[in-house]
């Protein structure tokens, strides 16, 4: 499995727009796997009809699944915001049962988040990424600067949201959308990154375990209908 951090097609192809369900078009894509480049030449890569309608064939990742499937990393569009207001709901429910009060969560509006995430992108176009497969969005991350205290906001980058749909959950995509926010947090000279998450939400922190982010001691309470601890974990780039 490949996880990739920037489509470059040769220099002839760069802006032309293919009908991807019509014919194949060969594609040198140069794979970034960690900090090696590996350059591959896959002549069967089918990419979907906005991908190259944008005309904007950098800051996007193909990672390939198996030799059939493939997903995609990019920034998150206004026209995003209804499906990312809706994973965030049906996220928050099924992870935070049991943490957070019954009533609060029954009591989110997918609506709402729909127009949280639309003035967010709208705001910032380069803060939040989505994950696709199929053409589907699974999930999305947003990230920005830190601006804890103790950490210089320069240096140390933030993961302030990371929801995939619950259906697509522990299928490789969080480590896939994750590793392209580092190297997205990287790139604009981040050295650290944080986040914070639930103390009670076991699962995802096993997630940023794995992912190498380590509980850094720091601990503060946030409300979300009661009181509730939140922990710091960070990583060093
Ligand atoms: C947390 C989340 C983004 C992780 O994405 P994901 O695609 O499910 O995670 P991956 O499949 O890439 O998992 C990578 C590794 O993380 C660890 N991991 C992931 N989910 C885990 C779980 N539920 N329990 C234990 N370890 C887990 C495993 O080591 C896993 O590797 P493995 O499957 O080979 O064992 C996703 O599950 C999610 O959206 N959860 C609900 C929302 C949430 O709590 N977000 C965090 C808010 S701060």
């Amino acid at each position: 499995m490949q996880a990739v951090c920037g489509l470059h097609t040769e220099p002839a192809n760069t802006g032309k727009c293919y009908s991807p369900q019509r014919q194949k078009r060969r594609l040198r894509v140069q794979v970034e796997d960690d900090l090696h480049t590996l350059p591959i030449e896959n002549e069967n890569l089918r990419l979907p009809r906005f991908f190259l309608a944008s005309g904007k064939l950098f800051h996007y990742a193909i990672c390939q699944m198996d030799d059939q499937e493939y997903c995609i990393v990019r920034w998150a569009q206004v026209a995003d915001a209804k499906i990312l207001g809706e994973i965030h709901v049906s996220s928050w429910r099924k992870a935070y049962g049991g943490i957070v009060p019954d009533d609060f969560l029954a009591a989110l509006s997918t609506e709402t988040g729909a127009d949280m995430h639309q003035r967010g992108i709208l705001r910032n176009p380069k803060n939040k990424a989505v994950i696709e497969v199929r053409g589907q969005i699974a999930g999305f991350c947003g990230i920005g600067d830190c601006h804890d205290s103790d950490k210089p906001s320069e240096d140390t980058g933030e993961i302030g949201v990371m929801y995939l749909a619950p259906s697509y959950w522990r299928k490789g995509l969080g480590s896939k959308l994750i590793r392209w926010v580092e190297n997205e947090l990287r790139l604009r000279g981040k050295k650290e990154i944080v986040l914070w998450v639930l103390e009670a939400n076991t699962p995802s922190r096993c997630f940023y375990e794995a992912m190498g982010y380590r509980h850094d001691g720091a601990r503060k309470m946030v409300t979300i209908g009661i009181p509730l601890p939140v922990v710091r974990h960070s990583k060093t780039l």
